[in-house]
């Protein structure tokens, strides 16, 4: 038994989302490293901001360097972080804020878990879908090479697995979609959502 007493505030979502001049929502990137999650987040994030949005971008390259610095890429370690940012997701949601994750997040269950944390009316799911091989070829950050060589171990299409979503909101084809295009489709499908 936890003793815990939540206090109740005085400004509540309703009054943020009121002030901000928008409607929260958690848009949660999935796919595999070098599919381009981050690339499609950071541009998003640019045009919603530059749209009068107010935003906030949560990587998991960076986030892995700070809030979650102690977690490994185990099942055990890549469950707590997906759990982690979808608590810390749903602080911004209260806040107002709309919020741009980009992390593999390799298993349906932890998606699932987060939309259940945030509410399924917030969660918004763009699958960056690009070929294994695609994302190999680019290897951006060398990884797939070190993963092959075993030098990196549980890396996710090599030997960690990536469980591919069953109904995203939004699926992007980044190997044949450019940025542009792919920004165009993405705001088409948000806009309505975030309109106070
Ligand atoms: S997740 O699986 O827990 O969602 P997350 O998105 O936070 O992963 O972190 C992925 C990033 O960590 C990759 O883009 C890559 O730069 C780096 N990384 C380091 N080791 C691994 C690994 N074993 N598997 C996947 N990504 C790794």
């Amino acid at each position: 038994m936890k003793h815990l007493y939540p206090i109740q505030t005085k400004v509540n979502r309703e009054q943020r989302e009121h002030s901000l001049h928008q409607r929260a929502r958690l848009i949660w990137f999935t796919g595999l490293s070098g599919s381009g999650k981050s690339t499609l987040a950071v541009q998003l994030e640019a045009v919603l901001h530059q749209m009068g949005h107010k935003t906030y971008l949560l990587d998991g390259d960076n986030i892995r360097m700070g809030l979650n610095r102690d977690l490994n890429f185990t099942e055990e370690g890549r469950i707590e972080n997906i759990r982690r940012i979808g608590e810390v997701s749903k602080l911004f949601l209260d806040a107002g804020i709309i919020v741009l994750s980009a992390f593999i997040s390799p298993f349906k269950a932890d998606r699932e878990n987060v939309k259940q944390i945030v509410g399924e009316e917030n969660y918004i799911e763009v699958f960056a879908d690009a070929p294994l091989e695609v994302c190999e070829q680019r290897d951006v950050k060398g990884l797939y090479k070190k993963a092959r060589a075993g030098e990196v171990k549980n890396f996710t299409g090599i030997d960690s697995p990536y469980e591919i979503p069953d109904n995203p909101d939004i699926t992007i084809l980044t190997h044949e979609t450019s940025i542009d295009k792919s920004i165009e489709l993405l705001i088409d499908f948000i806009e309505s959502k975030i309109k106070y």
